[in-house]
């Protein structure tokens, strides 16, 4: 009998090898825009831009898994986060909930990878999202081995991601591969950061 395991994405989450500040530096945010996390798990993410990156703006914590929605709802109710939302939603169908064209700034940390035949529906509705200034950043693990993250097999490299985006008409504007954690042969992820294409 072959068994087949599936690469299990929910309810993980990157908090304890990925510093959330060295992620949302890179971001440059001025402190009022629309922010989403999207594929958000815990939402260490979401949570730390709220606290010190964003005190005027919103963020969106986006995530198909029920029980890392539900558990940031409580964490708004507790400390009582009026710009926090939390929505339930797959990010390759349309997220209701968010409008067309109000983000600012997506960031995907740690889930463009586990996405197969539908990246392409994903990488539509983060356009979809996105003001036409807009960014979205991808951080993925980097394509070399190492001791924690998914198989070799199942990780993009910064080329085919680049590739992949411009296919929808969104363009690298940065690229930092010296950023996450330290492994033998340097740091364990790269960021990307896209724009759409000006027409
Ligand atoms: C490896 S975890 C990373 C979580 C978080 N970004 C972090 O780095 O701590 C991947 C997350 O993406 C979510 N996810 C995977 N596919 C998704 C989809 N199609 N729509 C929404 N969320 C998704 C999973 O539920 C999981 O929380």
């Amino acid at each position: 009998m072959v068994i087949i395991m599936e690469h299990r994405h929910h309810g993980k989450s990157s908090a304890n090898f990925l510093d959330a500040d060295e992620i949302l530096t890179e971001l440059d945010l001025k402190g009022n825009e629309t922010f989403m996390d999207a594929g958000c798990g815990d939402g260490y993410i979401a949570i730390k831009a709220i606290d010190k990156y964003l005190p005027d703006g919103k963020v969106y914590a986006v995530d198909n898994y029920p029980q890392s929605i539900n558990d940031l709802e409580e964490y708004k109710k507790e400390n009582n986060v009026g710009n926090l939302f939390n929505v339930e939603a797959d990010l390759a169908g349309e997220i209701s909930e968010i409008e067309k064209a109000s983000v600012d700034v997506v960031l995907m940390l740690n889930v463009f990878h586990g996405f197969k035949k539908n990246a392409d529906e994903a990488i539509l509705e983060l356009k979809r999202v996105t003001k036409d200034d807009g960014r979205i950043a991808i951080m993925e693990f980097a394509p070399v081995e190492m001791q924690f993250g998914p198989s070799l097999e199942v990780r993009v490299s910064p080329d085919e991601l680049e590739k992949q985006f411009s296919n929808h008409g969104l363009k690298k504007i940065y690229l930092n591969e010296d950023i996450g954690a330290e492994i033998p042969d340097g740091k364990s992820h790269y960021l990307m950061i896209f724009k759409k294409e000006q027409i």
